[in-house]
């Protein structure tokens, strides 16, 4: 045990990410972004990946000025992109010490009109290619792990892999069951990465502004607001506190956890009383 100073309780040390490394599939926009920024700040060298290489070199400009920042297009559904993804991260960062499988993608659609191939593409990007990509990516995750302070992979999940979405009255059969699944793929990836010293957790985000929500936020923020305990929608650096925290020593003894950032909505009963 480490001899208790009472300096590892200071925040500025509990929570610090200085030196550390990060890969963050869809960093081009959205949430990806946020993440990328908050670590940039945070004196993190970042990687961002995604399947536009204009969106990447927009992205890259506007992340430039927070700190050391690359850029690389690669779809993640991809086996030669993830080679070239990772190889170009071993180029650029050397090493790994946080993996943010975020790219994710949506498809909604009545049951009769639901298509194979839609269903197919979500599953694939939000949950097939988190399970190859994580798997690939262990050499680098194994160059920035210790027992003091692991490698850490983040899957972004979503409160929809915790209850079954209704707020934009049309269904998202395949993004709620691949976000369920790539919640357990949180657990059984963080129960066989232990031993190496990597985490796993999950963050599962309820509404935050971004290109996926554009249509929803406006026409259904009333209702989105309304089913939240909290009566709104998430910021960013709610989402970058939880990602500094599961990153940093202060989270090095969480493993395999889910963590809701939803305000509650996903285990509030919404619009319904308790009488109803
Ligand atoms: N916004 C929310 O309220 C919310 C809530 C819960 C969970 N989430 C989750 O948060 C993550 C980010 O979503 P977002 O809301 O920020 O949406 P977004 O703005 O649409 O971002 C998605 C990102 O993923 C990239 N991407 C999509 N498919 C890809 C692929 N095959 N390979 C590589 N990159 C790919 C996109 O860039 P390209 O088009 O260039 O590939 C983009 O950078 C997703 O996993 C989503 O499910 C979001």
């Amino acid at each position: 045990m480490t001899p208790l100073t009472g300096d590892q309780f200071r925040i500025e040390n509990l929570f610090s990410l200085r030196g550390k490394t990060a890969l963050v599939t869809g960093g081009s926009s959205g949430l990806g972004l946020i993440m990328s920024r908050g670590l940039l700040r945070n004196g993190v060298k970042v990687l961002i990946a995604s399947r536009k290489s204009e969106k990447c070199k927009l992205a890259l400009e506007q992340l430039k000025p927070h700190g050391e920042c690359y850029a690389f297009a690669a779809d993640v559904t991809s086996i030669d992109d993830r080679k070239a993804l990772l190889q170009e991260t071993e180029d650029k960062l050397g090493s790994i010490s946080i993996l943010i499988n975020n790219a994710g993608t949506n498809w909604a659609a009545k049951l009769e009109e639901y298509p194979d191939h839609g269903f197919a593409k979500v599953i694939s990007t939000n949950l097939n290619a988190v399970f190859s990509l994580t798997r690939d990516a262990l050499p680098l995750l194994k160059k920035a792990a210790s027992l003091e302070d692991p490698a850490r992979v983040i899957n972004i999940g979503s409160m929809d892999g915790i209850h079954v979405p209704i707020v934009q009255r049309v269904p998202t059969f395949a993004y709620s069951s691949s976000k369920a699944a790539l919640h357990h793929l949180t657990k059984s990836l963080a129960i066989d990465l232990a031993p190496k010293h990597i985490t796993v957790n999950a963050v599962a985000p309820g509404f935050f502004e971004s290109r996926m929500t554009d249509y929803l936020f406006e026409n259904y923020k009333h209702d989105i607001e309304d089913d939240c305990p909290l009566h709104r929608v998430g910021e960013p650096e709610e989402l970058i506190g939880i990602v500094a925290y599961l990153s940093s020593r202060a989270g090095a003894y969480t493993n395999g956890a889910v963590i809701p950032v939803d305000g509650g909505t996903s285990i509030s009963k919404g619009k319904r009383s308790w009488q109803d």
